[in-house]
């Protein structure tokens, strides 16, 4: 007899699976932070994009389609610990839960390694790992007092091995997010929280074409698998998966998704 038992999800993938989840995007005001945030708010999602350069609330609600009720906008540089927590106490005394929040903040300058200072060092360093863990420590406490959490930090290929593009100092963060992704999933999972990271390719953000210009960005994915650029969309489509219900049994993983650069 067949039984449809672990077949059939629980939850199917309707447009309302996130209904009443509170979200937070780093990084939410361009490329895939921006589609991340989108793809939140159209599953039913509030969400709040913490940026460096905030959009206004009108335009981010008119963006993404949704009612400006549920999108907040706030301008916060994720390097710096005063600025993370006012942001995060702000969020969590006006919406009193959170559940899902995406490290989406990141950069990634191009410079040869004899040319980096310890200035452009430390900076990429404290964007795209120190961030990362500011955010985290203020997001779980909610998280866990809810017994429910997710999680999804944006590592990259460069994570896995090494950057197309970016210098050493982002190879080496992208390393340390995935190591931080890893502990806090072991630590974590008990208290229903899950956390991954995605690992994306080359993918078609204003980052991208900073690093790449000028028909580079397209030239170098001629030849993968899959020879093309990835669109943004394509690795939110991943990021709203992680952070539904129907990812509960997925953590501590650093999900690749670059058209077949990278097979490991
Ligand atoms: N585009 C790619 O090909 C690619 C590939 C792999 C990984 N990534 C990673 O994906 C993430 C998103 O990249 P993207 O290509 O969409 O980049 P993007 O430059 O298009 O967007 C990044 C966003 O982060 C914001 N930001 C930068 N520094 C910040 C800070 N200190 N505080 C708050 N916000 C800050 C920027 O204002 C911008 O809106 C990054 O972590 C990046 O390293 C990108």
């Amino acid at each position: 007899m067949t039984t449809t038992e672990g077949v059939r999800a629980p939850t199917s993938a309707d447009d309302r699976e996130l209904e009443g989840r509170v979200a937070i995007v780093t990084g939410g005001a361009g490329g895939m932070g921006l589609a991340t945030a989108h793809a939140l708010a159209r599953r039913g999602a509030t969400v709040a994009v913490f940026d460096l350069a905030a959009p206004g609330r009108t335009e981010l609600a008119s963006t993404l389609g949704v009612p400006a009720d549920r999108v907040r906008s706030v301008a916060v540089d994720v390097t710096d610990g005063d600025q993370v927590q006012r942001a995060f106490a702000s969020l969590l005394e006006e919406r009193s839960r959170l559940d899902i929040l995406v490290n989406a903040a990141g950069i990634a300058p191009p410079t040869a390694f004899e040319d980096i200072t310890e200035d452009e060092w430390s900076r990429v360093l404290a964007v795209n790992v120190h961030g990362t863990f500011l955010c985290c420590r203020r997001a779980l406490p909610a998280m866990r007092g809810g017994r429910w959490g997710r999680i999804v930090n944006f590592s990259s290929t460069a994570g896995k091995t090494i950057s197309t593009a970016g210098g050493a100092h982002y190879t080496t963060a992208k390393h340390g997010v995935l190591g931080l992704t890893r502990h806090l999933a072991k630590a974590y999972g008990p208290d229903g929280v899950t956390v991954n990271a995605v690992c994306p390719g080359l993918i078609d953000t204003p980052m991208a074409r900073a690093v790449l210009p000028g028909g580079a960005l397209e030239r170098a994915a001629r030849s993968f698998p899959v020879p093309r650029v990835g669109e943004p969309w394509e690795v939110a489509e991943l990021v709203a998966f992680l952070a539904s219900d129907r990812a509960a049994y997925i953590t501590g993983a650093a999900l690749d998704i670059n058209g077949g650069d990278l097979i490991v």
